[in-house]
């Protein structure tokens, strides 16, 4: 069985390393060149956790990697795992789907081959329906007939898209032809032990994927929520919180990790999306209204937060300490630091960075605006005020020692990984009464 992959980021690499090193024949399509060329050289553009040793072994086995579309026309299946990325209305932008849509009808034009087209992009309801219609066009075929397509959404995360992508938590098939929709069940049956399939329709599918990125965001706005009302109770602690009512079976403990507020390329993006689409249904949704501004004001409540400590910003030396919207990837993109960071320097305050991986995207950014700092000394040297805004390991070992090294010790926690009975310090944990 030959497998095409079009669009080889977080969730089309990762498939497309983790098929190769199990001995998939998979061809690999990108526009970039550049990524391109470090891929034929086993190397990624981007950090992942095992990428690039899946990689390797993968091209062993003859995993290949090109920008051309006619390479696919001997694919049993083809995957389109291309960005859905944001419009500035919030809207999502199809472009890249269509386009490839359109390639795909144009290649299998004259082929012998039926490939079943799997998208497993983020994409709204309705998506499966229009790239039905442009691949029928442009190939002249009939859909069930010349080709199928199925509907597949993701669900790995960043930071374990390897982990994920090996075991993921449950597979989403969805489509209207039933034959094609079986050898997609089987090909998931045998790469992945006793995972959980749900047979449905596209449009199903599609939602499936918002409902889900939708509630993880309503799980951490809502313990945002709480962990303001805490800090105003003295003595209040969220950590115990999450601990207790995530361990009711019927909430669970995952994403109740109170913060600056969700950040990264999926969460922002696809919550900001099914509001516009909600809104375009007439559904007035009000719920997820309020995830985002909650989200958004977490923001300000971090800089507020810290003037409360340190009276005004303007002047002060600021340590950010992370930069990457989690810990153990280097990604920034709709990180919350950076959010942090344009106000910051808005205030005239002076800003040092640092973060283990994501300096260097962030250079590009902020230019010489900010300092670049690459370690936890260095960073904390001098300043009035530091900010933790991502759980890195190394954060939690900062101690007296490295305090002592700031002008006055003052620490705004955002993730509350350090313990404050230890540290000799003004300190400020999101969630925590005082
Ligand atoms: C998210 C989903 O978790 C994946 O299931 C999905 O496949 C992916 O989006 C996607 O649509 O592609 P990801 O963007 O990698 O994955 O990141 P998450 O681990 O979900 O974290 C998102 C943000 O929420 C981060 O800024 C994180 O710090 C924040 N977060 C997460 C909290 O503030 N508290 C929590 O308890 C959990």
């Amino acid at each position: 069985m030959k497998i095409g992959i079009i669009g080889l980021g977080f969730v089309g690499l990762s498939f497309a390393v983790v098929l190769g090193s199990k001995g998939y024949q998979v061809i690999g399509i990108d526009k970039n060149k550049h990524h391109l060329d470090l891929l034929q050289q086993g190397k990624s553009s981007f950090f992942e956790k095992d990428l690039e040793k899946l990689l390797k072994i993968g091209i062993k086995n003859k995993t290949k990697f090109s920008s051309s579309f006619s390479e696919l026309k001997t694919c049993d299946l083809i995957f389109v795992t291309v960005g859905t990325p944001q419009r500035d209305n919030g809207s999502i932008d199809l472009s890249m789907i269509e386009n490839v849509s359109k390639k795909i009808g144009n290649l299998i034009k004259n082929a012998s081959k039926k490939p079943i087209i799997v998208i497993k992009s983020t994409v709204t309801p309705g998506t499966a329906e229009k790239v039905k219609k442009i691949i029928e066009k442009s190939s002249g075929k009939k859909n069930k007939l010349g080709f199928d397509l199925i509907s597949n959404p993701e669900f790995l995360r960043e930071s374990q898209a390897i982990k994920d992508t090996i075991k993921p938590h449950i597979v989403v098939i969805g489509g209207e032809n039933k034959n094609a929709k079986k050898k997609i069940s089987q090909f998931y049956k045998k790469l992945h032990d006793n995972v959980p399939i749900i047979d449905t329709n596209s449009q199903t599918a599609e939602m499936i994927k918002y409902a889900n990125n939708s509630f993880l965001a309503t799980k951490i706005s809502y313990i945002n929520q709480i962990a303001k009302i805490c800090e105003n109770v003295p003595g209040v602690n969220i950590e115990d919180i999450s601990k207790s009512i995530g361990a009711d079976p019927r909430i669970g403990n995952s994403f109740l990790n109170a913060g600056p507020g969700y950040g990264g390329s999926c969460l922002p993006k696809d919550v900001k999306a099914m509001i516009h689409f909600s809104n375009k249904l007439g559904i007035n949704p009000l719920l997820l209204d309020s995830v985002e501004k909650i989200n958004r004001e977490q923001i300000q409540h971090v800089i507020n937060s810290s003037k409360k400590l340190c009276g005004t910003l303007k002047s002060k030396k600021i340590a950010i300490l992370g930069l990457s919207f989690k810990p153990n990837t280097a990604d920034i993109r709709d990180s919350i630091s950076l959010d942090i960071i344009k106000k910051l320097v808005k205030q005239n305050a002076y800003v040092a960075v640092h973060d283990p991986k994501a300096i260097e995207n962030v250079k590009k950014i902020f230019k010489e605006k900010i300092q670049y700092c690459s370690t936890v000394s260095q960073v904390l040297d001098g300043s009035d005020l530091a900010i933790i805004m991502t759980a890195w390991a190394e954060y939690k070992k900062i101690d007296n020692s490295k305090l002592k090294l700031m002008k006055k010790p003052v620490i705004v926690d955002t993730r509350r990984i350090l313990d404050s009975n230890k540290l000799k310090c003004k300190y400020f944990g999101i969630g925590f009464g005082n």
